[in-house]
């Protein structure tokens, strides 16, 4: 059973979605500067799904649909055409007409303050993260935003999965670090992030009335592959490295002493100030939002003569890597695979929910959920019973945990309308919306529920019943 209040959702983020790459004043971010490498295989940031000039439209989608939360994010770059300095009050100005369109049609704003778009003129500047001027631009576009719109937003994700962005070279601008160098890198900008997270937490209590906040975490479920005792090891650590030292920051305000360590073994630790300390420990987590998508199983990946603990090669995926001495990512026999790799595995997301409200005691959502797939339009129709399995399964995983006592207030799918993958183009669709262009074609981007819309309809309004 969900409880009656449950926020029945969807999600976005704003360079998957929104177009318009550079009007009205928007700068350059980190997000388009990488589409644009890509422009010649797969859409880019430029057109997107067009929400910059269809959001009327695509609201209303939202009202039919029944949704009471819209998850998306703001483009600081918009605010903020050069990271920091002067106010682009254009930026605010579409913002302000988003969220008002939204609270006219019932559905609660839940917005991110930065999902993997950096402006880029921090990376020139300030080669991005690795400056604490970035951390400080950051926490006065945080503070610009909770004053521009707290008085109707009360509910705040200060970054998008801070753990699985810094595993990304292009989404942390390394361009040419290699190895041993860019693994350093990304500890320096974690902390950054970590500092970022922490200031503007704070700030968000102080300026958002009746205002809460959160971080998100792109969850991770490690399977053992047997049950030796070194395999079982390697999950555990597979999930601290990835997922868990980030929540554990957060939430305890201090880095944990498993991570420490670790960094201190690998030569990997960051400076530290005293002031940094207290900075942390001032972090605000009022509830945890997860995005869900797969698990992973591990074995033991014992070091050798050639290569040292802690040494990283790419293991599946670049997000899910190997490290000596660590673990090794193999694939579950025991599970299905999306078209694009990922293992589906609803009873992982029970097993998350579990985890990390027995770990943290927080109210936990779903801020993502969904799958990647080609989908065909035929007679203007999209028959996607896969989408439709998926969320289902997913959802009677929730109702599951729901029941093994954890709170869950909320579950938003990945994503409301066709976006932008984030690494795969156009073709590699989520949305519960078709929009009608190709990679190369922009079409009339026209706007087409599929079947996955209106089961979720049905779902929304029996409140979870009809599944
Ligand atoms: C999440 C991101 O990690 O994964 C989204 O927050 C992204 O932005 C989603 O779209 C799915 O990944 P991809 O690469 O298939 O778009």
């Amino acid at each position: 059973m969900f409880p009656n209040n449950f926020y029945w959702g969807a999600s976005s983020s704003a360079f998957q979605i929104e177009g318009a790459w550079n009007e009205d004043g928007k700068g350059l971010t980190v997000a388009d500067y990488n589409s644009f490498k890509k422009s010649n295989k797969q859409a880019d940031t430029k057109v997107a799904s067009d929400f910059y000039h269809r959001y009327k439209e695509d609201i209303q989608l939202m009202k039919e649909l029944g949704l009471k939360m819209y998850r998306f994010s703001i483009s600081w770059a918009r605010i903020f055409p050069e990271g920091d300095g002067k106010v682009n009050e254009k930026g605010i100005d579409f913002y302000n007409d988003v969220i008002d369109e939204l609270i006219a049609n019932n559905i609660e704003p839940f917005i991110t303050l930065y999902h993997f778009d950096l402006p880029f003129s921090l990376v020139e500047k300030y080669n991005g993260w690795t400056s604490y001027k970035t951390t400080e631009a950051f926490v006065n576009y945080a503070e610009t935003c909770y004053k521009a719109f707290g008085d109707r937003v009360k509910k705040w994700q200060i970054n998008n999965e801070q753990n699985l962005m810094v595993r990304v070279n292009e989404r942390m601008n390394i361009y040419d670090a290699q190895g041993e160098e860019a693994e350093r890198l990304r500890v320096i900008m974690d902390h950054q992030m970590f500092l970022a997270y922490a200031k503007s937490s704070k700030l968000c209590k102080q300026l958002v009335e009746g205002g809460s906040v959160g971080p998100s975490i792109s969850a991770t479920v490690t399977y053992p592959a047997t049950n030796k005792p070194e395999d079982v090891m390697s999950a555990i650590w597979n999930n601290r490295l990835k997922t868990d030292y980030c929540i554990d920051t957060h939430v305890n305000g201090a880095y944990p002493n498993y991570y420490l360590e670790y960094l201190k073994e690998t030569n990997r630790m960051p400076n530290i100030s005293e002031e940094d300390v207290v900075s942390l420990s001032e972090s605000v987590v009022d509830f945890i939002t997860v995005n869900y998508y797969r698990t992973l199983t591990s074995r033991h990946l014992p070091v050798d003569a050639n290569h040292f603990k802690g040494e990283k090669i790419e293991g599946f995926n670049i997000v899910d890597y190997n490290m000596y001495g660590y673990w090794e990512i193999l694939k579950n026999e025991n599970l299905k695979e999306s078209e694009y790799g990922a293992q589906i595995d609803p009873s992982g997301l029970r097993i998350a929910l579990n985890d990390y409200w027995n770990k943290y005691k927080k109210p936990l959502i779903i801020t993502e959920n969904g799958l990647g797939t080609v989908d065909n339009l035929v007679d203007d129709k999209v028959h996607d019973g896969y989408r439709i399995d998926y969320i289902k399964s997913h959802l009677l995983a929730i109702e599951d945990a729901i029941r093994d006592g954890v709170d869950v207030f909320g579950y938003n799918v990945w994503s409301i309308i066709d976006i932008l993958s984030s690494h795969q183009g156009f073709k590699k669709r989520y949305g519960l919306v078709y929009i009608d262009r190709t990679d190369f074609d922009e079409k009339d981007l026209r706007r087409i529920p599929k079947d996955s819309y209106y089961w979720y309809q049905d779902v929304i309004k029996s409140n979870g019943q009809n599944l």
